[in-house]
């Protein structure tokens, strides 16, 4: 009998909606395709949508439906609508919270520049063609979630606010051994990106990158200042392969390495833990945000959330000839001139955000 994968999928806010419509088409189809696994997708709240409707970010029984699912995938989050709010009640709560509670500590954000869009980017052609780095983003500690955090008042007039950057020796070492496990697999060269000179809780990081290092003897380890690396990332991003790094850090420069492929709308993501069980838990999302200034006029790019669904079927569901089917449609697509607005040049065709998802749908169907 075909196995059923129970999908949970959160649109979110914003242009989340409209990507989470592409995502679920191309979901469908391929569960409608195969004879080897059934889908059965539920659509759940968080984030505004959540707010709005159960007064949280991400209610308890969304909470406890998700960790039930073989994978979940997010659209995005946040928006004006909910900025004013405090702190504990915004959307980006819900989020974390996700990441949080189902302990996803290792975030892959891959940068692969496709040819066809070689000059959507800002940085030379040269630079960044064939370009192919995966940045590991440690997820659920450092100053995200460290502790003692908040805005507190000391004088009359005078607040003070502050957060904890801290790490323990294990949370060191679980995505240290992801990223030597992922250089493996790769071109065997990691670079571990720190402040070492200035923290003290990555000095740690870099210490524990190296002890772990003398384990996997064939992986070439190097170690990069932030600062440094967000400057090498512009300057010469190719010198890169397997990138790992601290929650903030990651956050930044992935964002900034998005930047090389062309459009943020291009960058898909798996947020990767094992329960107690010792089964893999992860969701999929794409790296933009919910895009309030673009959002409901359907002209977001939906590719981040279609790569995203082929990162699913890769990580969780071991299916490397579906990732590669979809990331190969994207490619067509991309071959064919087919563009959204973010990505669009004089010579090329441009699409809604539904056109983007049908044409991806008719490459992964042929
Ligand atoms: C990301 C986002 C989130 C983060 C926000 C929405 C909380 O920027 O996934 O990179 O900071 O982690
Ligand atoms: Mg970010």
């Amino acid at each position: 009998m075909a196995r059923t994968y129970n999908i949970s999928l959160l649109p979110g806010d914003g242009i989340g909606k409209e990507i989470s419509s592409e995502a679920n088409k191309i979901i469908e189809w391929i569960s409608k395709k195969s004879c080897d696994f059934d889908i059965s997708l539920h659509e759940e709240e968080v984030g505004g949508a959540s707010i709005d409707k159960y007064g949280t970010p991400l209610s308890d029984e969304t909470l406890e439906r998700i960790k039930k699912s073989d994978a979940i995938i997010l659209g995005a989050v946040g928006g004006p609508k909910w900025e004013g709010m405090d702190f504990e009640k915004r959307p980006e709560r819900g989020l974390l919270k996700i990441r949080k509670e189902l302990d996803l500590f290792a975030n892959l954000r891959p940068a692969i520049v496709f040819d066809p869009l070689i000059h959507s980017s800002s940085l030379k052609p040269e630079i960044i063609k064939d370009l192919d780095i995966l940045i590991i983003r440690e997820l659920t500690g450092g100053i995200y979630f460290g502790e003692p955090r908040g805005i507190k008042k000391i004088g009359e007039n005078e607040f003070k606010g502050y957060n904890t950057l801290v790490y323990t020796s294990n949370e060191i070492e679980r995505i240290a051994k992801v990223a030597f496990e992922t250089a493996m697999t790769r071109s065997k060269k990691l670079c571990s990106v720190d402040k070492a000179n200035v923290l003290e809780s990555t000095e740690l990081w870099r210490n524990i990158m190296i002890e772990t290092s003398k384990q996997y003897p064939d992986v070439e380890l190097s170690h990069m200042y932030v600062d440094n690396a967000s400057m090498q990332l512009v300057r010469n991003p190719k010198q890169f392969d397997v990138i790992v790094t601290t929650n903030m850090f990651g956050d930044i420069l992935s964002d900034c390495a998005s930047m090389l492929t062309g459009s943020l709308g291009m960058l898909p993501s798996a947020s990767i833990g094992i329960s107690s069980d010792g089964k893999k838990k992860a969701m999929y999302e794409p790296v933009h945000g919910s895009a309030p200034d673009i959002s409901g006029k359907g002209i977001a790019n939906p590719l981040a959330m279609i790569l995203s669904i082929g990162m699913m079927f890769k990580y969780s569901f071991d299916n490397q000839s579906i990732y590669e089917l979809i990331n190969s449609a994207v490619k067509s697509v991309l071959d064919k001139g087919y563009r959204t607005q973010d990505i669009f040049s004089n010579d090329k065709i441009m699409l809604s955000t539904e056109e983007m998802g049908n044409k991806v749908l008719e490459e992964i169907k042929q």
